[in-house]
């Protein structure tokens, strides 16, 4: 169906009632184009099919639903997203949790990168704490998403010249290998993600996490979705533990037991039982 895809507003309501329950992903009025553009796409090069006949399609066939949601995620990322959150995991964070720990015997750092999208964000994460953790320490970090192709990138974990900016020089060099047409990250640092699918509408089943990163995510849910999803995330982290949200991102008026950390670099919540 190439011609232009108008939804009418009973069609819209569809569209946007089955995200919203199957993702969390609100669109409203006010960004409704955002689903026709996508709608749009979805549906470009297919014929015989109409917006009615794709809606039996994606409700019927749990395959297609995944990759119709898929299509309607914003996946924007990048290396270094936000440098003062990597600070404050750098000199606030790491410290706090090695001074807990070390009286346990548990030298493992245990990271999730909720809403990683391409791998950015965890092969950030990765690096920093290559970088600066001193042996025996150790890390692993669970990286998921509900995007299937932003999974597949990330488990590749190739990135084209444009997308690697961002990463300091001395990371490229030590990280990453050259290859045609950009950069692939080293297999030591692949070793320590695991790319999940997971859609934050349910229980993860991590359990005794010691950060979350869940940033530019909950922005596209309402309310509602927030306080489920952060509520979960409490669930999966350990007694005393970080969260990183996006930082036009807030948890305030949530009803919700993380408290409010500011550090010299940047805001964030914690776990403190
Ligand atoms: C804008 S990206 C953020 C990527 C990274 N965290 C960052 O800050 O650069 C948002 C990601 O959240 C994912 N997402 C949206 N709804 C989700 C859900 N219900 N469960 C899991 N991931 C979801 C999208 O697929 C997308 O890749």
């Amino acid at each position: 169906m190439a011609a232009e895809i108008v939804l009418t507003d009973t069609e819209f309501e569809r569209y946007r009632d089955l995200i919203y329950n199957e993702s969390g992903i609100n669109f409203t009025k006010t960004n409704r184009s955002i689903l026709e553009g996508r709608l749009k796409e979805r549906l470009r090069n297919t014929t015989g099919v109409t917006l009615a006949s794709y809606f039996t399609s994606i409700s019927q066939n749990k395959e297609e639903l995944k990759s119709f949601l898929d299509s309607v995620t914003t996946n924007l990322t990048r290396f270094f997203r936000n440098q003062a959150h990597f600070e404050a995991l750098e000199r606030h964070v790491i410290p706090e949790l090695m001074n807990i720990k070390k009286a346990t015997g548990n030298t493992t750092i245990k990271i999730w990168s909720a809403g990683c999208s391409t791998g950015e964000e965890p092969y950030t994460i990765a690096m920093l704490l290559s970088e600066i953790l001193p042996p025996p320490w150790k890390f692993e970090i669970v990286a998921s998403d509900i995007s299937l192709k932003c999974l597949m990138t990330g488990k590749e974990g190739f990135y084209t010249d444009t997308r690697i900016e961002g990463i300091p020089e001395s990371y490229l060099k030590k990280y990453f290998d050259k290859v045609t047409g950009g950069y692939k990250i080293k297999t030591a640092i692949m070793s320590k993600i695991r790319f999940d699918y997971h859609n934050l509408k349910n229980d993860s089943g991590l359990r005794n996490l010691d950060i979350v990163f869940c940033r530019n995510v909950i922005i596209y849910f309402d309310e509602i979705t927030q306080a489920g999803v952060v509520n979960r995330f409490w669930d999966s982290m350990a007694g005393k533990s970080f969260l990183f949200i996006g930082h036009s991102e807030s948890l305030f008026g949530m009803d919700t037991k993380f408290e409010f950390v500011k550090t010299q670099w940047a805001t964030l919540y914690r776990k403190w039982i």
